[in-house]
């Protein structure tokens, strides 16, 4: 019988990552793989869709909660050598057999922060890429902003180079909050950004918040929530708060042998669970366990719903994440690693993983199910499994904690399993990787 209890016994936020962004685990990666990746990558095209993640990562300033790989002390000459090095590589991609002649479905600008560049660094970026590779036939076009850095005029920009989706880390709305965590904006600065990107008009607004950033409280965080939904944004993401080993919240709390001051798990997610709930009597519908979006429009998020379905895509820039053909492969996350490989025109891919077709269907399932529901059909039809009896024994015991409700092939988690679905998802991975896990 699985045991399941592990969860609620961690109530405190401790160093450490639930949050399950891929399969196998990145951990399970190696230098030894990558050979398999340029393998994948020579082989006909298929007809899996295809997209591009891009990614600019400089940043104003380091949040406190941050992990990712960002830079905030590079010069205008730094930046324009890695947006050079980013469309020699798009190049590099566009001459390997698997990706000859195929279109982007959806593109990514992820951060750090796209909206660090300025308009002319950002028509440059695009033109350059557009001579390699064309995208205007994509289908979403998503574009991460720090609102503090945004003008209308760059606004303006980013309509133009083809956005469809802008994404705001609005995080919080009490400066307070966003002065303590270490976000460059304040919340005067989100009314702007919101109000400007209103009138520039893109097809799909979303904005993030975090739910526990150090400092908050009950009061201070329905208010965050009430204004947010005053904003009337197209989509909402809530992520709750995680303090990762490599961020600066990590190493404060290794160095002082203090507390984590973070809300704990139960308050983290009571106040997500407000938060859907007001969204949703608000004419929203839960769309994953971190977003609500609009019902009364088209408010889809194809770039998830694609990579979530075992779509390829294309990870470019420093430290990026690439799935093609069946290869994880992840690019060298050092500055002069990545832009040296790229200066000797080989792509800078640094570790990797060829996935097999079992693991191929487990992270389909691990990651489908974070939208709150899976159909066992699809997996039957794509993968000739029957999850619901290889997995009887971890949705038995979920069903006992109220985590799910299984309805012939209808597997739809509840609320309080969707707002833990990051913990309960290693139940379902390999025994030999269910301690890779980053906790
Ligand atoms: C790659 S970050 C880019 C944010 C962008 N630079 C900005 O300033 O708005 C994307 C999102 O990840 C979320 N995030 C980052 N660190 C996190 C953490 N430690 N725990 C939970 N969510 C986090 C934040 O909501 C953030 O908006």
């Amino acid at each position: 019988m699985v045991q399941l209890d592990v969860i609620s016994e961690n109530q405190n936020t401790e160093v450490g990552s639930y949050f399950v962004a891929n399969y196998p685990p990145f951990s399970a990666w190696s230098a030894d793989h990558t050979q398999a990746a340029l393998d994948a990558l020579s082989k006909p095209p298929t007809a899996n869709p295809l997209g591009l993640y891009i990614h600019i990562p400089f940043c104003r300033k380091r949040c406190r909660f941050c992990y990712f790989r960002v830079y905030t002390d590079k010069n205008s000459g730094d930046i324009d050598r890695y947006l050079s090095a980013l469309s020699k590589e798009i190049e590099l991609y566009s001459r390997n057999e698997y990706l000859h002649n195929r279109n982007f479905e959806f593109v990514y600008f992820g951060g750090g922060t796209p909206s660090y560049l300025s308009g002319d660094q950002l028509r440059g970026l695009v033109d350059k890429i557009s001579q390699h590779w064309r995208w205007d036939k994509a289908r979403e076009v998503t574009f991460e902003c720090e609102p503090g850095t945004l003008k209308k005029s760059k606004l303006e920009a980013i309509k133009e180079i083809g956005v469809t989706r802008l994404s705001l880390g609005i995080e919080h709305f009490d400066d307070d909050v966003l002065e303590f965590n270490g976000r460059a904006h304040r919340s005067r600065e989100i009314a702007e950004a919101y109000a400007w990107a209103r009138e520039v008009g893109f097809d799909q607004i979303n904005v993030d918040l975090i739910a526990g950033m150090a400092g908050d409280t009950e009061e201070k965080w329905h208010d965050t929530v009430a204004k947010t939904l005053a904003l009337s944004p197209d989509n909402l993401t809530i992520y709750q708060m995680e303090v990762p080993q490599n961020s600066t919240l990590a190493r404060e709390a290794r160095d002082s042998g203090g507390e984590v001051p973070i809300a704990d798990w139960p308050t983290k997610r009571r106040w997500v669970a407000h938060a859907f709930d007001l969204f949703c009597e608000s004419g929203y519908e839960v769309s994953s366990a971190y977003t609500v979006a609009k019902s009364d429009k088209n408010a889809g998020f194809i770039y998830r719903d694609s990579l979530w379905r075992g779509a390829d895509m294309i990870g470019t820039g420093v430290a990026s994440f690439s799935f093609a053909n069946g290869a994880h492969f992840q690019n060298a996350d050092s500055w002069a690693d990545y832009l040296d490989a790229i200066a000797n025109e080989r792509l800078p891919i640094a570790r990797a993983f060829p996935a097999s077709d079992q693991q191929r269907m487990i992270r389909e399932l691990v990651l489908q199910h974070k939208l709150g529901h899976v159909d066992a059909g699809y997996f039957r039809n794509k993968f000739g499994v029957e999850i619901t009896t290889l997995y009887a024994d971890v949705y038995d015991a979920m069903k006992q904690s109220n985590y799910v409700h299984i309805d012939g092939d209808d597997i739809r988690l509840t609320q309080d399993g969707l707002l833990r679905v990051d913990a309960l998802l290693p139940f379902f991975f390999e025994s030999n990787f269910r301690s890779h896990h980053e906790h």
